[in-house]
C-alpha cells in the first residue's frame, strides 16, 4: 500500500496515445507504415471531393529520398488532389490534431476518426524529423503553403511557416511528407491499393507514381457520381445513455415530445406521443426534470420500442450496381459478371446497404478471389477475420450453384454505413453483425444464382453445338451411305434437318455472324 501511493499519475494526450500505440492505427513497421499513409491520404482526397459533389482527379507519388540506402529508408510521399481545399484557419488543426476532423456526422464517408491523416504526419514526424508540407486552395486564387510539425505532448500543430501564393486557377489541396519506409515490401500492396481503389471509384481519376518512375494511370470510366450522402439525426436504436444525457442538459426547457421529434432520425409527433405514453413518461414534462433513473430508463425504452420507424438510407451513398460492374469489368475483365445492391437494412439503429458482384473467367486465375470494401474503401489485410470471409465459406451452399473455390471467380462485397463495424481504427476487416451476415448473404447468394444460370445456359450451349458438329459431319456420310444401299443416284436432302437443329437449339442467336463454322448449314 504505501508503496502504491508513491505512485506517479499523468495524463497523455491523444496524439500521445496514437504516438505510443501507433500500430493501433495501421502504423506499425515500415512498409505497413508507408502503405497506410498512402491510404489515409489518398482517402482523405476522395472523400472531400465526393462529399462536395467534384468528380475526383487524385496523384499519388512516392520518391526515394536517400538513393544511397537500402529498404528500410525515408521516401518522400505526395498525394494532391482537386477537392475543395481546407480553409487556411482550419489547416494546421486538420492535420497537426488528432481527434480533430469534420466527419464527426452521421453520413457515409471513409474518414471516421478525425485520426488518419494526422497520423501519417505524426509518423513521418518522428521517422524523418521533417515537417509536412501542405498547399491547399479553396478558391482558385489565392492559395496558402504551410510546413507543420505537431506538438506531440499538447496534442497541437506548429506551424513552422506559412506563405500565401497565387494559384491561378488551381484549387484543392496537396500533402508531401518524408517518412521511413520499406517500399519493397509495401509494392505489391501499393498497387493493389491503387487498383482496388480505382475499382470501386470508376468516375475518379487517378495517378500514381512508384519510386523508379513508372506511372499507373487509370482515367476516368464515367461522370456520373453516386448522388452524396445526406447528414441524418442519430435513430433511437442507435442512442446510448450518454447521448441521452447530452440532450436532456442540452435542452432542458423542452417538453419530452418535442425533444425527440427534434433530435432523432425518423420520429414524428405521432410516434413521440404514442412512445412516451406507452413507457409511462408525460409528453409535456419538460427535460431537464428527469431524474437520472428516469434518463435511464428513457435510453432503455428507447432501445426497445418497436414502433420506430427503421432508418432511412439517404445518409448512406452504395455505389450502384451500374457504377460497381464498370469497375469490376476493367480491372478484372471477365467473361461474365453480374452484381446486386441489396435494400437498405439496419443493425442496432445504424444503416447499411450490402452491394456485391461476382465475375467469372475472362482474365481472371483460377481459385476465388475476394475483394472487400467498406464505404468504398478496400481492405486488403485480415481477410481470414472479415465477416465475407465468413459468409462465403459458411453461409453459401456452393454445390447448390454448381460452382467451386477452384473456378476463375472473383466476388466483391461492399458494405456502406455511417457506422462501419470495423474491428480496429486501422479499418481493416469488419466484425460479424448478425443482420450484416444475413444481407451480405442475400446478396452473394443472388448474384451465384445468375452466374449458375449463365454456366448452364453456357453449358448447355456448348453441348448443343457440339451435338450440331456432329449431325453436320455425319449427315452427309450417312447421306451417302444410304444412296449407295439404295442404289439411288442422289442422296437424300438432310439440309432442312440440320436447317431445323441450328433454330432450335438457338445457336443462329448465340452465334450470331463471325466466322464460317456458326453460319449454318
Ligand atoms: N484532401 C483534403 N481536402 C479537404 N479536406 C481535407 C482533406 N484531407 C483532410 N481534410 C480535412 O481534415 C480533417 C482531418 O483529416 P483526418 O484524415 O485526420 O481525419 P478524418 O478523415 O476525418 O478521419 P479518419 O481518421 O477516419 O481518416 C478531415 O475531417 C477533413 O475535414
Ligand atoms: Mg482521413
Amino acid at each position: 500500500l504505501a508503496r502504491a501511493s508513491r505512485q506517479e499519475f499523468k495524463e497523455i494526450s491523444p496524439s500521445e496515445f496514437f504516438y505510443r500505440n501507433r500500430e493501433l492505427a495501421g502504423f506499425s513497421n515500415p512498409s505497413r507504415s508507408l502503405y497506410s499513409a498512402v491510404r489515409e491520404l489518398v482517402e482523405n482526397s476522395l472523400d472531400a471531393c465526393e462529399l462536395n459533389g467534384i468528380l475526383p482527379s487524385v496523384q499519388i507519388s512516392i520518391a526515394s529520398a536517400e538513393q544511397d540506402r537500402l529498404d528500410p529508408r525515408l521516401y518522400t510521399l505526395t498525394v494532391e488532389d482537386n477537392g475543395p481545399g481546407i480553409r487556411a484557419e482550419q489547416l494546421p488543426s486538420a492535420f497537426g490534431k488528432v481527434f480533430y476532423g469534420s466527419k464527426f456526422v452521421l453520413r457515409q464517408s471513409r474518414g471516421l476518426f478525425g485520426l488518419g491523416g494526422t497520423m501519417a504526419i505524426l509518423y513521418a514526424q518522428i521517422t524523418s524529423s521533417q515537417p509536412a508540407l501542405i498547399a491547399s486552395c479553396t478558391d482558385g486564387e489565392t492559395g496558402i503553403r504551410v510546413k507543420l510539425l505537431i506538438d506531440v505532448e499538447r496534442n497541437q500543430p506548429i506551424v513552422v511557416e506559412r506563405q500565401a501564393f497565387a494559384a491561378g486557377g488551381w484549387r484543392g489541396l496537396r500533402v508531401t511528407i518524408t517518412l521511413l519506409g520499406d517500399y519493397s515490401r509495401a509494392q505489391a500492396k501499393l498497387l493493389e491499393y491503387v487498383r482496388q481503389t480505382a475499382m470501386a471509384a470508376p468516375y475518379a481519376e487517378l495517378r500514381y507514381e512508384d519510386p523508379f518512375g513508372k506511372a499507373y494511370e487509370f482515367a476516368r470510366l464515367t461522370e456520373v457520381m453516386p448522388p452524396p450522402p445526406k447528414e441524418i439525426l442519430p435513430h433511437p436504436h442507435g442512442l446510448d445513455v450518454e447521448t441521452i444525457r447530452r440532450l436532456i442538459r442540452r435542452e432542458a426547457d423542452r417538453p419530452l415530445a418535442e425533444l425527440l421529434v427534434r433530435n432523432l432520425h425518423r420520429v414524428g409527433e405521432k410516434t413521440a406521443r404514442a412512445f412516451l405514453a406507452q413507457n409511462g413518461f408525460d409528453p409535456e414534462r419538460r427535460a431537464g426534470e428527469l431524474s437520472n433513473e428516469e434518463a435511464v430508463r428513457l435510453f432503455k425504452a428507447l432501445q426497445s420500442y418497436e414502433g420506430f420507424m427503421r432508418p432511412d438510407a439517404s445518409c448512406l451513398s452504395p455505389l450502384g450496381e451500374e457504377l460497381l460492374l464498370l469497375g469490376v469489368k476493367r480491372e478484372l475483365k471477365p467473361e461474365f459478371a453480374v452484381a446486386c445492391s441489396r435494400p437498405p437494412a439496419s443493425y442496432s439503429g445504424h444503416p447499411f446497404i450490402v452491394e456485391a458482384a461476382v465475375a467469372y473467367g475472362g482474365a481472371l486465375p483460377p481459385g476465388l478471389r475476394l475483394y472487400r470494401f467498406a464505404n468504398r474503401i478496400p481492405l486488403l489485410y485480415d481477410e481470414m477475420s472479415d465477416v465475407s470471409w465468413k459468409v462465403l465459406n459458411e453461409g453459401v451452399n456452393w454445390t447448390r450453384y454448381r460452382l467451386n473455390p477452384e473456378m476463375p471467380l472473383a466476388v466483391v462485397t461492399h458494405i456502406c454505413s455511417t457506422k462501419v463495424p470495423y474491428k480496429t481504427v486501422g479499418k481493416e476487416y469488419i466484425a460479424d453483425q448478425p443482420e450484416l451476415e444475413r444481407e451480405l448473404t442475400g446478396a452473394i447468394r443472388e448474384c451465384f444464382r445468375k452466374l449458375s444460370a449463365y454456366l448452364s445456359r453456357k453449358g448447355s450451349l456448348e453441348q448443343r453445338v457440339k451435338r450440331f458438329e456432329l449431325y453436320k459431319k455425319y449427315l452427309p456420310l450417312l447421306a451417302e451411305f444410304s444412296r449407295g444401299l439404295a442404289r439411288r443416284p442422289r442422296a437424300p436432302s438432310y439440309r432442312a434437318l440440320l436447317e431445323r437443329l441450328y433454330r432450335e437449339g438457338g445457336l443462329a442467336e448465340q452465334h450470331g455472324g463471325g466466322n464460317e463454322e456458326d453460319e449454318g448449314p
